[in-house]
């Protein structure tokens, strides 16, 4: 179901429930009010609206410096030339610092309050889900927001590091910190994939959003999703690998869709009233 266009004359909560009756299907509706363990998994397509580029898609991410994305943010650049990754880091950090999170992150913070029991994992280290409200977020790939110490392993806020050369100390033991984050050629953090994995095989309903689904082993999640039988729904303005594996596709942004999933099923009167998330 395609959603493009229809939201720049949403004027009241009533066209909200129409267009949520329009679009997004009675059962998934029925499900969305009646689950009890929910899991989101979320790529950079739920920050686009918000501004932050994606990386696949046209997103422009690609190069800085003369530098492609993948040689910048990678383990080699970290052994070679740590300044030169603290200086992308804080760069990109720049850029965010002024973007603000949009209705799809809002939604989901929601959400962790509605459901029993609530998973929301993420690809992205930028931080909105939690500027949105949203609380144990599984990070997948990091935090562009910490840094941590080679030596110690001790974590940091990054705002309150003092950078002086361009490579900030450890406080416990004066190590050199590097951005806590995910590189290309690294492992993930410790236990976050596992712990996401055990959430996904037992939430009986599962949101894919703004992922390409192409890197693994984020991609992994909804098949674990599906293959424990949950019901697995897809929010992308494109396919991916995993649309065909999904039980709904919901076509057209996050920020556009998520907010109307609240909206009640027909058999519930939703046409008239409308329960908040
Ligand atoms: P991608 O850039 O690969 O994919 C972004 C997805 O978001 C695409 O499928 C788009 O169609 C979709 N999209 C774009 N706008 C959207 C919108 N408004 N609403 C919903 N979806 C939208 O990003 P990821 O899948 O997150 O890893 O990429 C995964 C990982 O690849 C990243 O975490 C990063 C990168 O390498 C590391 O840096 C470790």
């Amino acid at each position: 179901m395609r959603l493009a266009g229809r939201f720049a004359n949403i004027r009241s909560s009533e066209s909200m429930q129409a267009i949520a009756n329009e679009f997004i299907s009675e059962e998934l509706r029925g499900r969305f009010h009646e689950a009890k363990n929910v899991l989101v998994l979320t790529g950079a397509g739920v920050s686009a609206e918000s501004g932050v580029p994606t990386f696949r898609g046209g997103g422009n991410t690609a190069v800085w410096k003369g530098m492609p994305f993948e040689v910048i943010s990678s383990a080699g650049m970290l052994a070679h030339d740590l300044p030169a990754v603290w200086e992308w880091f804080n760069y990109r950090r720049g850029l965010l610092e002024q973007l603000k999170p949009n209705p799809a992150h809002v939604a989901i913070a929601r959400w962790q309050d509605r459901f029993e029991n609530f998973a929301l994992v993420t690809q992205n280290i930028d931080g909105l889900h939690q500027a949105a409200g949203a609380r144990n977020v599984i990070e997948l790939h990091g935090s562009i927001w910490r840094a941590r110490c080679f030596d110690c392993g001790a974590r940091r806020e990054v705002r309150e590091l003092q950078f002086g050369d361009g490579v900030p100390e450890c406080f416990h033991c004066e190590g050199r910190l590097r951005p806590d984050v995910v590189l290309f050629g690294e492992m993930l953090p410790t236990g976050a994939y596992e712990n996401a994995a055990i959430r996904a095989g037992n939430c009986e309903l599962c949101f894919v959003v703004g992922t390409s689904a192409v890197v693994y082993p984020a991609a992994l999640i909804p098949e674990v999703a599906r293959a424990a039988g949950a019901y697995v729904v897809e929010v992308n303005p494109e396919r991916t690998p995993v649309s065909g594996l999904c039980d709904e596709v919901l076509t057209g942004k996050a920020g556009e869709i998520l907010p109307l999933l609240c909206q009640k099923p027909d058999r519930w009167g939703g046409q008239r009233s409308l329960r908040s998330a």
